[in-house]
């Protein structure tokens, strides 16, 4: 059976499962208020640049995973989700992808929880002994990881691209975490899928693939079927989440995406189910190389 197939019989039984008053109950992420940050921006006392404090009890309440020695489902289960993606990285999965470093979370609608995904697998894979994490805001047009990570309006990716010249240095958060660092969507702009589109995207994804052999670069991204902006991105990337809601995301929204994100065979596309309310389900439900197979 291939990868899609197989999704698509995993949501068939989903669907079967959820009678038609729990979906009715299902609540509509994008009607939920905005999450309470999970972390404060301080400056640094050593030299007053912005450094990014996590608050762990707000991230055990988030259902987040937290950077500590503590045992949760959610770690777990980020670790078999980090796994196959470091493989890949490593250049240790069974294709070679081209900037298998650069990794890009999506799903096909908004509120499916991409900036959910992407900051728990910046966390978990932050703490990994040999591994750095970048975690980059690329949802250009409404740009949420500042109001999850408690950071507002600074300027980022955009500026960056609308101005090469502007030291990327100077645009990154760094966090209490050695380990993890966070670019900032920046100031929104008019033409933002351009500026993805654009030479001087190209060269930032070329060097933030190069220059740190240990280097993670996630990129919280814009959902695929109302928007252009992740299509674009994805032809940068070596790696594709897609994140992919239980209960709600269909099966005609998983084959449209993939046959939007027209990813290249060079790409590692992969699946993680998120939201899910049956306590046996293990959270993530396959990985796969290209798609079609
Ligand atoms: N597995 C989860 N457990 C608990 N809450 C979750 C989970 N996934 C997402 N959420 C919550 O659901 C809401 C939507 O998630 P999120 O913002 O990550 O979605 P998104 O796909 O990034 O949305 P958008 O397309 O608007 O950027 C947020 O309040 C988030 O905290
Ligand atoms: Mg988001």
């Amino acid at each position: 059976m291939d990868l899609i197939e197989r999704a698509a019989a995993r949501l068939a039984q989903q669907e079967n499962k959820t009678s038609k008053t729990e979906a009715e109950n299902v609540v509509d992420a994008r009607e939920e208020a905005p999450p309470r940050p999970v972390a404060v921006l301080h400056r640094s006392e050593e030299h007053g640049l912005p450094l990014l404090k996590l608050d762990e009890e707000r991230l055990r309440q988030a259902g987040m995973v937290v950077p500590d020695s503590t045992r949760s489902k959610i770690k777990e289960e980020y670790r078999h989700i980090k796994r196959p993606l470091l493989m890949n990285a490593a250049g240790k999965g069974t294709s070679v992808l081209k900037h298998a470093n650069l990794i890009m979370v999506t799903s096909s609608h908004p509120g499916e929880g991409k900036t959910f995904t992407a900051a728990n697998l910046a966390l978990s894979i932050a703490a990994e002994r040999d591994k750095t994490v970048l975690l980059v805001d690329a949802d250009v047009v409404r740009p949420s990881l500042g109001a999850l990570l408690g950071f507002s309006a600074e300027k980022g990716l955009v500026d960056h691209l609308i101005d090469p010249t502007l030291d990327l240095g100077d645009l990154l958060i760094k966090t209490e975490l050695p380990t993890l660092t966070i670019l900032p969507a920046g100031t929104p702009h008019h033409l933002s899928t351009e500026l993805l589109a654009s030479t001087a995207m190209q060269q930032l994804t070329e060097q933030l693939s190069s220059r740190y052999r240990d280097r993670i670069v996630i990129f919280d991204s814009p959902p695929l079927l109302p928007t252009t902006e992740s299509c674009v991105l994805a032809h940068l990337m070596g790696q594709i989440v897609i994140v992919v809601e239980a209960e709600r995301t269909t099966r005609s929204d998983v084959r449209e995406s993939l046959e939007r994100l027209g990813a290249l065979p060079e790409t590692a596309v992969g699946f993680v189910l998120n939201k899910t309310r049956h306590e046996m389900d293990p959270g993530y439900y396959g990985y796969g190389y290209g798609y079609g197979y």
